[in-house]
């Protein structure tokens, strides 16, 4: 008999293949994020589980589900699982950590882009055919190359997010919170928070969310950063105090920012949307077709490791 997995929405055909194959599954057949009520109802006899970053997992959820024995992310981020209930039920919780690193590192480098030089503001003004003739000081920006690239969290995407600024001829530094970092193919400095706050032309972050990291960005921060400094985030939207960076923008405190992610998703405060000095996105760091599967595959996987008594690819508890 084949084990009972619960998918809270549909993943890409391939992976959507793989799971007919190896499992008893149960899906939510319509394209829409499901409530607690419908994951709970959905989970309640399954043994495993693959859950979006949109899916409260919480202990209530946890607990409702007597038969679960793995909670397999279709992410790398796992804030959205309560980790103390699924050590309590002994629980595997696992993610995707690995297989969208290039992707998101990719993005992390057309939100730099965009930011600095303007990109979505000068084609939104084309667009309105405001473009009337070349002008010496139409949408000048700021540079990329030769600049200063802070990493905050120099994991596996702070780390691919370095190896690309190489052809920038960019200074790299990097504070990771006090973690080991282990030897680095270029070169880079670490440096202490204050230092990579006030040195970064650009700032870009890639830390997980924990409670130690909320609002690591908060008013205090931004004052320290160059006023013509740019903030980037794909990470996760809470590790910035929205409000704060909002009135920084407004001030022009900072040149701009460029977010993939946000503090309530899907929810923008409109003071942000109404922002010209702003490149935003629906948060979509791993959207690419080849990346989108291998998330699934590997959820999969993570998922029958656990199941068979396997090591999965990765546990994060
Ligand atoms: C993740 O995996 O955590 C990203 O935010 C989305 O792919």
């Amino acid at each position: 008999m084949k084990p009972r997995l619960f998918l809270s929405r549909k993943l890409p055909d391939l992976a959507m293949q793989r799971l007919n194959e190896a499992f008893d599954l149960r899906f939510n057949p319509e394209d829409r994020a499901l409530s607690k009520k419908e994951i709970m109802e959905g989970v309640k006899d399954a043994e495993a589980l693959i859950c979006l970053l949109t899916d409260n997992i919480d202990k209530e959820v946890i607990l409702s589900a007597e038969n679960l024995r793995v909670i397999s992310c279709y992410s790398v981020g796992f804030n959205n699982v309560d980790l103390e209930a699924a050590n309590e039920r002994g629980i595997a919780v696992c993610n995707t950590a690995g297989v969208l690193t290039e992707s998101t590192a990719d993005l992390t480098w057309a939100l730099i882009m965009a930011t600095c030089r303007r990109i979505s503001e000068s084609e939104r003004f084309l667009r309105e055919g405001r473009f009337k003739a070349w002008e010496p000081l139409l949408m000048l920006g700021q540079d990329v190359h030769g600049k200063t690239l802070g990493i905050l969290g120099m994991g596996r995407i702070g780390q691919a997010v370095a190896k690309r600024a190489f052809g920038f001829d960019m200074r790299i530094i990097y504070h990771n919170g006090g973690w080991e970092v282990g030897s680095l193919p270029y070169e880079a400095e670490e440096v202490d928070l204050d230092t990579l706050l006030k040195e970064s032309d650009i700032l870009t972050l890639h830390t997980p969310l924990t409670p130690e990291t909320r609002h690591l960005i908060g008013k205090a921060q931004i004052e320290l950063m160059k006023p013509t400094s740019v903030l980037i985030n794909t990470a996760r939207g809470a590790i910035v105090d929205e409000a704060e960076l909002i009135k920084a923008l407004k001030d022009k405190r900072i040149f701009g920012a460029g977010f993939d992610v946000y503090e309530q998703e899907p929810y923008l405060p409109p003071e942000l949307l109404a922002l010209d000095n702003v490149v935003l996105l629906p948060h979509i760091g791993s959207a690419s077709i080849e990346t989108r599967t291998k998330m699934g595959m590997m959820a999969i996987e993570n998922a029958l490791a656990v199941l068979e008594g396997r090591i999965p690819l990765a546990r994060v508890n």
